[in-house]
């Protein structure tokens, strides 16, 4: 069995094959998905909306990220792993950042980080690279300012925007970052970045002209069924098919059908 390090991504984005990653916040959902053979798995802070029903990204703390991220890590035998940093553990100072990173590589052993922001957050990007932790850049849509951008619609459509996003782009190449994560920005951006840049570029709703699709687990599965962005292709329709599951269950229990003879001791 092959072991995806940031290595073996490079080698995938050298010679064509496209990087398959998805979200897992727990040790069963990560097993099914590392078994199916799923190059990256993301610990995302959008643990902070499926998993504990925020609005948005802003209120997961750091432990609650290595709670996640050390489940994540004991069902994995070959993806890569990369946790989210939190809102909040890396923006101010870049001291703060390594500290972050560093409980979150000690604590969970995880494969690297990811953080969201360019020329913002260089500073802390590069400290923490310069400790020998891997770190995935995010531009684009990137949820923890959702504050500032005050919606969730497309980013980078403006020329300044583009430009400021292709020069972060480089500038996190440049910095050390063995991959990016581009989100919801126009294709042709996206498609840019991916041809200029030498690391793997990972999309999400960035089109196909990229190194590699991710999406969030419980959203492709039909788990999350109220979201349905134009970029997300669901694979199931889970939140039913559990609910079917379910209501058979209380059916069962309430008709005395379960338990049956064979069910007991
Ligand atoms: O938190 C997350 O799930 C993410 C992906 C959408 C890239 O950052
Ligand atoms: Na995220």
């Amino acid at each position: 069995v092959r072991v995806v390090t940031t290595h073996v991504l490079q080698e995938m984005k050298t010679r064509g094959e496209k990087i398959a990653m998805l979200t897992a916040y727990d040790y069963s959902m990560a097993r099914i998905l590392d078994e199916s053979g799923i190059d990256v798995l993301l610990v995302g802070d959008s643990a902070s909306n499926v998993m504990a029903g925020h609005v948005s990204t802003l209120p997961i703390t750091l432990d609650q990220m290595i709670y996640h991220a050390c489940g994540v890590v004991r069902g994995v035998n070959r993806a890569l792993v990369v946790v989210d940093m939190p809102f909040g553990t890396y923006q101010g100072n870049s001291k703060e950042a390594l500290a972050s990173s560093i409980r979150i590589m000690k604590e969970s052993a995880a494969d690297a980080v990811k953080l969201e922001g360019g020329s913002e957050v260089i500073e802390s990007v590069a400290r923490i690279i310069s400790a020998g932790i891997p770190v995935m850049g995010h531009l684009g849509l990137t949820p923890q300012s959702i504050h500032k951008f005050g919606t969730y619609a497309v980013r980078a459509k403006e020329e300044a925007e583009a430009m400021k996003l292709l020069k972060d782009a480089h500038l996190l190449e440049e910095t050390g970052c063995f991959a990016l994560v581009l989100e919801k920005i126009p294709a042709t951006l996206a498609a840019q970045v991916a041809n200029e840049l030498k690391i793997p570029v990972i999309g999400i709703g960035a089109g196909g002209n990229v190194d590699g699709q991710v999406l969030v687990t419980h959203d492709m599965l039909g788990i999350t069924k109220e979201f349905s962005p134009r970029f997300l292709r669901r694979y199931h329709n889970l939140f039913e098919e559990m609910q079917k599951a379910f209501q058979g269950y209380i059916a069962d229990v309430k008709s005395k059908d379960f338990p049956n003879e064979k069910e007991q001791y």
